[in-house]
């Protein structure tokens, strides 16, 4: 089960990602996470990828895909694996596209968060991130047992830099330049779902799982 999680900055791929590989026990691979655990480790990569992260622009192709077709290649993606905000422009896509080909397999779906801009900005204002196991919360929708620290790992919970009104307005526009164009993409390979991600994250989390049966 090789499966593609898409949708806009704050739809609930993250939230979705976390239950699918719960539930399917399959690594959840999130390059925002891996960028994110870099910059808070402040590595190389961190540094370079801070500089747009920061300002809600994506980070270069080229140091994205090397470092998730190596992951992809590790054994404990034998199985499947979810990936939750990778790919992100066409060029991403075609490079997973040949990597799975080299491999001789191929993506099992692309599921689609669907959620319109107005309701984001709410919800981006509201998520409170784990950096250290990338697990989501929200103050009001999904609120942790303890204010403030993960119910996973103790540790404490951050509102995100790229979180701020204007940060997330950049990237909404971001996405729809360069990443909604994977929806037609997906589309055309008859691999694309959609579920309507406004509705509460176990009814959003139910049409997932009918999708990848029980
Ligand atoms: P990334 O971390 O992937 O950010 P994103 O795509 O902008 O998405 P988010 O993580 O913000 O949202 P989400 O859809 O996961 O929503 P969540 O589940 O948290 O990437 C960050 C940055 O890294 C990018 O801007 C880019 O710079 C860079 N980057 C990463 N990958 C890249 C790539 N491939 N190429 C280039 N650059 C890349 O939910 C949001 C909130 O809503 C949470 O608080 C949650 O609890 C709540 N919520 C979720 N579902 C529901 C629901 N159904 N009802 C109510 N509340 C809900
Ligand atoms: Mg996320």
């Amino acid at each position: 089960m090789k499966i593609i999680m898409l949708g806009a900055p704050g739809a609930g791929k993250g939230t979705q990602a976390e239950k699918i590989a719960e539930k399917y026990q399959i690594p959840h691979i999130s390059t925002g996470d891996i960028f994110r655990a870099n910059i808070s480790e402040g590595t190389a990569l961190g540094k370079k990828a801070a500089e747009y992260i920061d300002q809600g622009l994506l980070v270069p192709d080229e140091l994205v895909v090397d470092l998730v077709v190596d992951r992809i290649h590790q054994p404990d993606c034998d199985k499947g694996y979810i990936l939750d905000g990778f790919p992100r422009t066409i060029p991403q896509a075609e490079c997973l596209d040949k990597a799975l080909a080299e491999m001789g397999t191929s993506v099992t779906c692309a599921i689609d968060v669907d959620v319109p801009d107005q309701a984001i900005i709410r919800r981006m204002s509201g998520r409170r991130a784990c950096l250290h196991c990338g697990a989501t919360y929200h103050i009001e929708y999904a609120a942790p047992e303890k204010e403030n620290i993960c119910d996973k790992c103790g540790s404490e919970l951050h509102h995100r830099e790229d979180d701020k009104e204007e940060t997330v307005k950049t990237r909404l526009k971001v996405y729809h330049d360069q990443t909604q164009p994977l929806l037609a993409y997906y589309r055309e390979k008859g691999m694309l779902k959609v579920v309507d991600g406004t509705r509460d994250l176990d009814e959003v989390f139910r049409s997932v799982v009918e999708i990848l049966g029980e």
